[in-house]
């Protein structure tokens, strides 16, 4: 299994977006989570399309992948795709249109995925299978950094794995909230195969030696 590790931007200082976007990627990550939020949707209000074509004229070339928890969703998935995201998420329960939204989104060149919620169950996921490129699992309440991880995602996660094992298609697993050195081996045993981490990767001194630790513990779990 290919393991990706997804620093979110949330936790960045801001006032440098581009030069901390930079040195994660140095220091091996593999690609950039973007948060956005509406103050609707979730509590809190971040940052638009524009900040995702500022990094793409920065010159970031690793792949951007967009977290709306935004409501409704797809004007925003156009202007996104329109201003360099690699891959959208949207979480379920903020478009009406669950399926028309996935093929919005794949139809602007897009990974598709779906975020749930700590308490969203996966059945969202049966009929859409096909449709998807990215399952988001929220090991905490969307809207924040820096929270807990909620253990009850470990079950979920391992759930979404036989899932995705039994579709036979390729989708990407990714986990999102409370991934810290000390948990990433758990959660990539549960069958996580990308790790998004904000606080965790953007509070330490330095991003070479956290991204590093990540990768030394995701190197014990068995394939
Ligand atoms: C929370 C966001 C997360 C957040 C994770 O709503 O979706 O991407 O940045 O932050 P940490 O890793 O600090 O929990
Ligand atoms: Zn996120």
């Amino acid at each position: 299994m290919h393991y990706s590790i997804a620093p979110s931007l949330l936790s960045a200082n801001w006032a440098c977006l581009g030069t901390e976007a930079q040195a994660v990627l140095e220091a091996g990550a593999d690609l950039l989570h973007l948060d956005v939020m509406d103050n609707h949707y979730v509590p809190n209000l971040t940052v638009g399309p524009l900040i995702c074509e500022a990094l793409r004229n920065y010159g970031i070339k690793a792949p951007i992948d967009v977290h709306l928890m935004t409501k409704p969703v797809d004007r925003l998935i156009i202007e996104f795709a329109k201003a360099g995201a690699s891959s959208i998420s949207f979480h379920p329960e903020a478009s009406d249109h669950v399926d028309r939204s996935l093929d919005l989104i794949r139809k602007h060149e897009c990974k598709a995925g779906l975020a749930l919620n700590p308490a969203t169950t996966l059945d969202c996921l049966e009929y859409v299978l096909d449709k998807l490129d990215w399952i988001l699992i929220m090991s905490v309440n969307p809207g924040f950094g820096g929270q807990k991880f909620l253990p009850s995602a470990l079950d979920k996660i391992r759930k979404a794995r036989a899932l995705i094992q039994t579709s036979g298609k390729p989708i990407q697993l990714a986990v999102d909230g409370g991934i810290k050195l000390d948990n990433i081996y758990q959660v990539a045993e549960a069958g996580a195969d990308t790790f998004i981490s904000g606080s965790g990767i953007f509070h330490e001194k330095n991003y070479q030696q956290i991204i590093n630790s990540f990768r030394s513990e995701l190197n014990r779990v068995k394939k």
